[in-house]
């Protein structure tokens, strides 16, 4: 069958990962969650005290650091110089440092090699914010996911809560907003929608409607 490249770009939150690593499972292709690349890199920076405003520093920094993904139990799970670091990455600690780290151009260079490597043989469902519009331009298909603030609030919200984390919406919230601002507003390549993406407004819909829109998409092109 006809592999194809499918990018699924939008803000945090908006349900962009759970439509793409769900769409990989029943397509059988990788899925590659690029936030989750992003995250890593910020916990090194974090946890080696590098200064974010040293050039050398970030270059040494980025040789220094290998980031995979492996399945485990079912669970996408990312790995940073082979330790695993999915839990570590998801915490507000993180959330609060990331796009700052993501608007490095020397970040976005060094992420962005890779991405293009894991894409090399299709077959891939990719998220993040510039997948359609810088990393794979050319793909087949792109979705372009939005949802309202409140929904995307209370998603996100309940997500750190079950992981334990102590949390007030609010503060998930300014989170959010500070975070779109930033990732909107960057000078290299910032949130945007491709001209060729399709939006989805995900607001009113459930998970289960979301794939299914997306799936007949994607068979309406493999088909
Ligand atoms: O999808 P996420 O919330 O886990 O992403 C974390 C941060 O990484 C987000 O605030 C912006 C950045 N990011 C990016 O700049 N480009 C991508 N392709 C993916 C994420």
């Amino acid at each position: 069958m006809n592999k194809i490249i499918i990018a699924i770009d939008g803000s945090s939150s908006c349900g962009k990962s759970t439509l793409a690593r769900t769409l990989a499972r029943k397509l059988g292709y990788r899925f590659i969650d690029t936030g989750a690349m992003y995250r890593a890199v910020t916990l090194y920076i974090l946890e080696n005290n590098v200064d974010i405003k040293d050039a050398e520093q970030i270059a040494l920094a980025l040789s220094r650091i290998t980031i995979s993904f492996e399945n485990i139990n079912g669970q996408n799970t990312a790995f940073l110089n082979g330790t695993n670091v999915e839990k570590k990455i998801r915490t507000m600690r993180i959330s609060h440092m990331v796009s700052e780290i993501a608007r490095i151009p020397e970040v976005r260079r060094f992420l962005v090699a890779q991405q293009h490597v894991m894409g090399k043989d299709k077959g891939i469902v990719m998220d993040g914010r510039d997948i359609g519009s810088v990393v794979f331009p050319s793909a087949e298909l792109k979705l372009f996911i939005s949802a309202s603030l409140e929904s995307r609030t209370e998603r996100r919200a309940a997500e750190l809560i079950e992981r334990g984390e102590s949390i007030t919406k609010e503060a998930v919230r300014e989170n959010l907003k500070k975070r779109d601002l930033i990732d909107s507003t960057r000078a290299d390549s910032p949130l945007i929608r491709a001209k060729d993406a399709i939006g989805l407004d995900t607001t009113h819909l459930t998970r289960d409607q979301m794939i299914e829109i997306a799936l007949q998409m994607v068979k309406n092109l493999i088909d």
